[in-house]
């Protein structure tokens, strides 16, 4: 793998609990996308756009962009041959002149110039080495006008907990350190912005979208505290300890049992412009 290519998401079989991995994917589309999509037709996504979906892993998300753009097209962009061929199957129903999957890194994608006119780069960029070198490809694949979204998290607002599970802090810790050995940042949400100024970007918001078990139900969200599974490679290469993964685990079952437990989650819109006319 060249350092272009490089990404600290699990690469095809590396996961020690694939299927637990891909519900949480779903799980995590689905419940943020009432909200973002919302969010999404405000910063202009219409019925007729051909939309990009970069780093679009097994395909939930790309299958709700297909859904909002009837008389349009969704391209979904995916580095992970496994992801890749994941999304295939998944969205076979909807094969045709509307879909299109193509095997690249959002780093230097095998994309024309000028092809989108909205592009969606969903919890990607916490993931690859250069994510400023990803927002200017980006760019260059936008049509002049057309709308860049990174949805993203930030770890020092990653969200809420009440009451508090004591661990957790430590293990988030620990994930985040391991995804930056991986050449990941989960801190990347703060330097979004500038990073599309840099890029050419113009117009520039931040909206911040939260989902809570308030609202939703524990059930909806509760699969993200299975820490278990989440720390199942960091405790498979010897990252976290047994140790801390049980104490923990008994604290979110704790947690779980209280009735007055609440849990909330955050994910950040930052959206730009590509200028009109302007040659990249
Ligand atoms: C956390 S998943 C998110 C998947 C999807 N966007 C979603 O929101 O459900 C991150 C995805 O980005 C992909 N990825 C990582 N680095 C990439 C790169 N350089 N180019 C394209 N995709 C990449 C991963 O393989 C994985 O499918």
């Amino acid at each position: 793998m060249t350092t272009t290519t490089r990404s600290s998401y699990y690469s095809a079989g590396e996961h020690p609990h694939p299927e637990y991995e891909l519900n949480r994917l779903r799980e995590q589309a689905l419940v943020f996308w009432p909200k973002e999509l919302r969010n999404l037709q405000r910063l202009g996504l219409r019925p007729d756009m051909d939309v990009l979906d970069a780093g679009s892993g097994p395909g939930f998300i790309t299958e709700q962009l297909l859904q909002n753009v009837p008389e349009g097209s969704v391209t979904g962009l995916e580095l992970d041959t496994g992801l890749f061929e994941q999304s295939r199957s998944y969205l076979a129903s909807y094969e045709g002149p509307r879909l299109n999957l193509v095997r690249g890194s959002i780093t230097d994608a095998p994309l024309p110039d000028a092809r989108f006119d909205l592009a969606l780069a969903r919890l990607v960029l916490q993931h690859i080495a250069e994510p400023a070198q990803a927002l200017s490809e980006l760019g260059r694949v936008l049509r002049p006008g057309g709308r860049l979204v990174v949805a993203d998290a930030d770890d020092a607002l990653w969200g809420s907990i009440h009451p508090d599970i004591p661990g957790l802090a430590e293990v988030m810790e620990l994930r985040r350190r391991h995804q930056a050995q991986r050449g990941g940042n989960r801190y990347v949400g703060r330097a979004v912005p500038a990073m599309m100024r840099a890029a050419g970007f113009t117009d520039i918001t931040v909206e911040a979208i939260a989902v809570t078990s308030d609202e939703l139900g524990m059930a909806a969200l509760a699969g993200h505290l299975d820490v278990r599974a989440r720390t199942a490679l960091m405790v498979k290469e010897g990252v976290i300890s047994e140790e801390l993964v049980a104490r923990t685990e008994s604290e979110v079952t704790a947690f779980l049992d209280d009735p007055v437990s609440s849990f909330m989650l955050l994910m950040f819109l930052y959206s730009g412009t590509k200028p009109a006319g302007e040659p990249r």
